[in-house]
């Protein structure tokens, strides 16, 4: 049977937090943000090895105690200049078998639950090609114009967001990374090549901590153990 393994692109600045700290380093419930994150991946007993993305030059990963991870989690010191280019660097560094699975997921989703991340490997380890946590979209949506006004509103049905974990295997993703570059998730790369990946119902509780304000959300959510 093919291996799982996972891989946390970790070598963005997280721009939109407005941080000296990159966003990943973030103090969230007693640890770094990237903590929780290493964490739930780590205690899954069908992920082999979980590898962390980090940019050549961070200077934070080194501050911090891993040792609870053990051997189960290794650094890569390569990210790219993209989010993609982390991937596509990390996936080359890890020198995984075609065949293997592996679990692409944000270090700014610290929220995602063992029980989401149980159900999308349920969901797909016999998948021909692979899928995402994702969650249909509840509000109604619109399409703004140049100056903050409604230019019209679009149509929700069918229309999922998506999260990560992001579950391919490691060749088709190399492939699909190699010639969609600018993706901003892995599914498009994939989707790029004509496949289509499949959606794995997930919930709210695993969203990107993005702006200063979802600290508190996430801070709640662990604390309180209210990760669904
Ligand atoms: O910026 P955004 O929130 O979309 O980033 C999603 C994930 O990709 C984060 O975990 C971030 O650290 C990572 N990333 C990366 N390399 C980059 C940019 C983002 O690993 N150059």
């Amino acid at each position: 049977m093919s291996k799982i393994f996972a891989l946390v692109p970790a070598a963005g600045c997280g721009s939109r937090m407005v941080s000296e700290l990159p966003k990943q380093y973030l103090p969230l419930a007693g640890h770094p943000m990237i903590y929780h994150t290493l964490a739930t991946l780590c205690a899954n007993p069908e992920v082999d090895i979980v590898f962390v993305v980090l940019a050549s030059d961070d200077t934070h990963w080194h501050s911090y105690d891993w040792s609870l991870f053990g051997d189960k989690l290794q650094q890569l010191f390569c990210g790219g200049a993209t989010r993609a280019e982390s991937v596509l660097n990390g996936l080359m560094a890890a020198e995984l078998e075609l065949d293997d699975w592996l679990l692409v997921h944000d270090a700014a989703r610290p929220c995602l639950s063992h029980k989401q991340l149980a159900r999308l490997i349920e969901a797909l380890r016999d998948d021909e090609v692979g899928g995402i946590l994702a969650v249909p979209v509840a509000d109604t949506l619109k399409r703004a114009d140049g100056e903050c006004r409604i230019a019209h509103t679009e149509s929700r049905e069918g229309v999922w967001q998506a999260q990560t974990p992001q579950m391919f295997r490691a060749g088709l993703l190399l492939q699909a990374l190699q010639i969609a570059p600018n993706v901003t998730d892995d599914a498009s790369a994939v989707e790029a090549l004509g496949f289509h990946p499949k959606l794995v119902t997930s919930s709210f509780s695993n969203f990107k901590v993005t702006y200063p304000q979802d600290i508190e959300l996430a801070e709640l959510l662990l604390t309180q153990g209210k990760k669904i």
